[in-house]
């Protein structure tokens, strides 16, 4: 006897369980109009499709398994036609796992920057360090998460809780590093705002989460996920990044990597992408569902538990027609396409991501039980780093430094008339006692903070700590410095701390990937290492005191932020390794600060927007995005909430006017965007290979290599029919019809200049920003960013004229009625100044 009771109630949860629409088919490449470089490598790449076999098009899509090549991931090969294997490598900030590479700035310290010209020269110096390293695909730049949560863990990988300037600098990095022929890939697609329940097994089998069902769905709807949460990313498909990489959660109850509304709808369709979908590691969850959905490659190629959703079972489910073989074909020349237009070549690696010896095996991943294979040479230890490279970091983890507090002008100390001595405090201000790289993927925090931990990490070569960095700076004019690391007996520091001229505390908070210590995300927005009471204890004894912040986000401040010998503050995110240079740079005056909070410091906890930390008696997790767009300065500003430091803040050493706006709007600016070209008849040459059970069989005498993910199929295979989606699923959206979605979304309305003028008394670098007030019909945040331009002013009295492009895009809110975007008819009001709440100038101008 059938037990009904359980059908039923599977039913109803089917019914009920919230999940993203169907959208299908998977939109192919080549139907949208292209740029001539774009177009030949597609037609390159066409032609090497049709050439290939069954299983050679299976290998280019599939890893060969975690640990079974040199890098993070690897691809199979095809020798026969010259398509090497491609070596993916973590991560945002450098070359994970590897030695003598560059540490740059973390994500969040080149957002404090508002530099489109540093951010693309680091994204450029990157690509050359990959390519010396024989890297093809670099794992960066970080969009998602954003930033909704203050306290998540991998916020510091990214470029900051607003979307402009996410998708602005975003979109700087992926051309900085594909002009240096290493593909950029953009992540995690999308609403990964948190590392809770980001995995199930993970949380449910390494962190105990017993109860726990299925990972963290992020709940988003239709306007925020097109207003903010996907805004950056269709920057980036603008700027022709080569792979979007799906993400663990799920969204809206589906699973990022096979949603179709998302990856086929959106990102495809919508936004024009003309690369490939990679899977992050072990975020794939099925094999046809995920091919029809829209993704292309499946990383690390097995899932966690050893089995394979494609690989031989991509290979047999084409054969057996469950999976059209023209998915397929889309999905490596998708994936080929992107490469070919980077000009890859034929670098292989020379670094072992899985160990840091000289000798070591080729396959890592394999058991020795199982497979005895001899260690050859994997570490060349090739220089990666070269002379501009180093430039590019320490001068973009200057310019990341931001002053919030100067009072009594107490910084730069090189204008002071009588400074001798210096005393160093903090944990922050020494390397820690396991060296600079504390621990696998940093994930340690008893020094100073280079970057944060996970595989957003890179391991530092040569690291001068913030207080050697200090001292030879100090030596330079004669002052003479000391210190300490301890954190805890403060009756012990007491001495020291009035006994210099002035006292510099270097205080950090740290987060990661949820793969260590503290679960990823920070259990509180306080200082580490009982920073609070430390700084507390020093002011209390000196009057000349500078805190020295390096954080991972948003800190609580307010225990000690107003304390009347508290003169000085800086903040900056991880910098790399030239994190503690910059700042003595700053701290004397060779440098005057320019950088820009790129996040909100609230004065209450409980002003930001809490991670979910419970799983509920489904053991399903729910993440609702009901706040909408309003996250960061949108929410403090709409909510009048009186932040400690808003967005967009921070001082200069000099004192800047601002001048002369200008502002030039086109007569009419379209409310509706204009019908989209009708889709290119995407004509490719013939199959010369059509699949075959014989071509599918491995080739007598070859040799496995055990644990490795070969595309080859055994046994016999019976067509049946195809795996069933409703194909008519698919929706012609206005927003479409090129590459970043309909070029009218990208097309100049405005222009807007103004002037400034350095008053004195520095030469330093000047941030401007940019907000814009809409009409209110479809209600938005009280001021958007919406432009911004950093310029040099390096002489006292000199002045420059800044520049602000306004999209037609920019103007638009996504409307859910028509499901396209629209330009609100009514007033705006532009907004120019020195932060999200320090107006200069301002204009309003009426939309007819
Ligand atoms: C997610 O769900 C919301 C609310 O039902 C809907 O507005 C939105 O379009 C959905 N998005 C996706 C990608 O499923
Ligand atoms: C697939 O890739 C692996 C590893 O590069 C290689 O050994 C194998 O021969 C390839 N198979 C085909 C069909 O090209
Ligand atoms: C297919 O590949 C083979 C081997 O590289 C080559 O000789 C042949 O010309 C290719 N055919 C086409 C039509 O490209
Ligand atoms: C990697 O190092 C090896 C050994 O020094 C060298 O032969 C090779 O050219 C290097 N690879 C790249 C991409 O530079
Ligand atoms: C989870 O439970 C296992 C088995 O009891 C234990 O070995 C492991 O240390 C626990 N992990 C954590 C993070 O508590
Ligand atoms: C092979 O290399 C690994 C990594 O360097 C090392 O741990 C191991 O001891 C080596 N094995 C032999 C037999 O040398
Ligand atoms: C905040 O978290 C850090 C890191 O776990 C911990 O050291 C510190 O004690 C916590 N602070 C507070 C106020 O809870
Ligand atoms: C500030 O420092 C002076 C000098 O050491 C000290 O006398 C005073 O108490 C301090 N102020 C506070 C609020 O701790
Ligand atoms: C923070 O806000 C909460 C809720 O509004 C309030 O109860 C609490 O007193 C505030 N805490 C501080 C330190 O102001
Ligand atoms: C999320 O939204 C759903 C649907 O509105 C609701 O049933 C659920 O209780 C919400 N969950 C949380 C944690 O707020
Ligand atoms: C596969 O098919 C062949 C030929 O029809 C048959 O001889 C063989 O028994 C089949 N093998 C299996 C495992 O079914
Ligand atoms: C085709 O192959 C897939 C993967 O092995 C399998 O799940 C599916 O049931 C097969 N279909 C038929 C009709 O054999």
């Amino acid at each position: 006897m059938v037990n009904l009771s359980f059908f039923l109630l599977s039913a109803l949860t089917l019914v009920h369980a919230a999940s993203s629409p169907p959208w299908y088919p998977s939109p192919e490449a080549g139907t949208v109009v292209l740029d001539l470089r774009w177009k030949q490598a597609l037609q390159k790449a066409q032609q090497v499709v049709a050439n290939m076999t069954l299983p050679e098009k299976v290998n280019v899509t599939t890893g060969v398994g975690l640990e079974m090549g040199l890098c993070v991931g690897n691809t199979g090969a095809v020798d026969r036609l010259g398509i090497k294997s491609f070596c993916l490598q973590d991560g945002p900030l450098g070359i994970r796992h590897a030695d003598k590479v560059t540490v740059f700035p973390a994500g969040i310290a080149m957002a404090s920057t508002f530099s489109r010209d540093l951010v693309y020269r680091r994204g450029a110096a990157m690509g050359r360090e990959n390519k010396r390293k024989g890297v093809d695909i670099h794992l960066g730049p970080v969009v998602g998460p954003l930033g909704r949560h203050a306290q998540a863990g991998r916020n510091w990988e990214g470029f900051s809780a607003d979307c402009y300037l996410a998708g602005k600098l975003g979109a700087q990095s992926i051309m900085g590093t594909q002009s240096e022929n290493v593909l950029a890939v953009v992540k995690h697609l999308v609403g990964n705002e948190q590392e809770h329940f980001r995995q199930f097994l993970e949380w449910k089998f390494i962190f105990n989460y017993t109860t726990l069902q299925a990972q963290v769905s992020s709940n988003i709807d239709d306007r925020t996920m097109n207003e903010a949460y996907l805004w950056p990313f269709a920057d980036a498909v603008r700027a022709n990044v080569g792979s979007v990489m799906c993400s663990y959660q799920q969204v809206n109850g589906t699973g990022s990597c096979e949603n179709s509304a998302l990856l086929n709808g959106k990102l495809k369709h919508e936004m024009g992408f003309q690369g490939f979908v990679m899977s992050d590691w072990y975020a794939q969850q099925s094999g046809a569902l995920s091919a029809l959905s829209g993704l292309d490659m499946s990383m690390p190629g097995q899932d966690v538990l050893g089995a394979l959703f494609w690989g031989p079972t991509l290979t047999t489910m084409v054969l057996n027609g469950t999976v059209d073989e023209a998915r397929l074909d889309d999905m490596v020349t998708r994936i080929l396409t992107p490469l070919f237009y980077v000009k890859i070549d034929g670098r292989k690696p020379n670094f072992s991501s899985f160990t840091p010896n000289s000798e070591g095996p080729l396959y890592a991943g394999v058991p020795k039980i199982q497979f005895n294979q001899t260690n050859t040479t994997v570490n060349y230890h090739v220089d990666a780093r070269d002379v501009s490279s180093q430039d590019i970091a320490l001068e973009s983890a200057q310019a990341a430094v931001i002053l919030l507090k100067n009072d009594y002008g107490l910084l730069p100390i090189l204008d002071l008339p009588s400074v001798s001595s210096i005393n160093v405090f903090g944990i922050a201000s020494q390397i820690g006692p396991n060296g600079p790289v504390c621990a696998e993927d940093m994930t340690c925090s008893d020094g100073a903070l280079i970057t944060g931990w996970g595989s957003g990490s890179v391991y530092p070569t040569e690291y001068q700590s913030p207080y050697e960095a200090l001292r030879e700076r100090a030596m330079e004019n004669e002052v003479y410095v000391s210190g300490t690391t301890v954190s805890w007996n403060l009756d012990a520091v007491k001495g020291l701390a009035a006994e210099a001229d002035i006292n510099v505390i270097y205080v950090l908070a740290d987060s990661g990937e949820g793969l260590g210590q503290e679960d990823g995300d920070r259990r509180n927005v306080s200082l580490w290492h009982n920073g609070d009471e430390l700084i507390k204890t020093v002011a209390s004894m000196n009057r000349n005191n500078i805190v020295v912040v390096t954080t991972v986000g948003p800190i609580d401040m307010e225990p000690w932020i107003d304390h009347v010998n508290v003169s000085a503050v800086v903040l900056t995110g991880p910098a790399g390794d030239f994190g503690g240079k910059a700042i003595a740079s700053v701290i004397f005056g060779d440098y005057s600060p320019s950088g820009k909070l790129p996040f909100t410091i609230a004065k209450n906890i409980t002003d930001y927007i809490p991670i979910v930390l419970d799983v509920p008696k489904d053991g399903k997790p729910q993440s609702n995005f009901s706040e909408g767009t309003l996250i960061d300065y949108k929410r403090f500003d709409h909510f009048n909430t009186t932040p400690r430091y808003e967005f967009g803040y921070g001082l200069s050493y000099s004192n800047f006017s601002f001048a002369d706006l200008d502002l030039q709007v086109e007569e009419s600016i379209s409310e509706f965007l204009p019908s989209p070209a009708l889709p290119l008849n995407a004509s490719k040459p013939d199959n010369l290979h059509p699949p075959s059970i014989s071509d599918a069989r491995i080739p007598p005498g070859f040799k496995r290599i055990p644990s490795f993910v070969y595309p080859w199929v055994e046994g016999n295979v019976t067509r049946g029919p195809p795996f069933t989606v409703d194909t008519n699923s698919s929706r012609v959206s206005t927003a479409s019809g090129g590459v970043g979605g309909n070029p009218m979304l990208w097309s100049n309305v405005a222009t807007l200049t103004h002037s400034v003028n350095n008053q004195g008394p520095h030469g330093s670098s000047v941030v401007a920003q940019m907000y814009i007030s809409f009409p209110q019909d479809f209600p938005t945040a009280p001021r958007q960013l919406r432009g911004f331009d950093r310029t040099p002013l390096m002489l006292v009295g000199e002045t420059r004229q800044l520049h602000y492009n306004i999209n037609w895009r920019d103007l638009a809110v996504w409307d859910p009625e028509i499901q396209s975007w629209r330009v609100q008819r009514g007033e705006y009001t532009v907004y120019v100044g020195r932060s999200s709440r320090d107006v200069l100038l301002t204009q309003t101008f009426v939309v007819k």
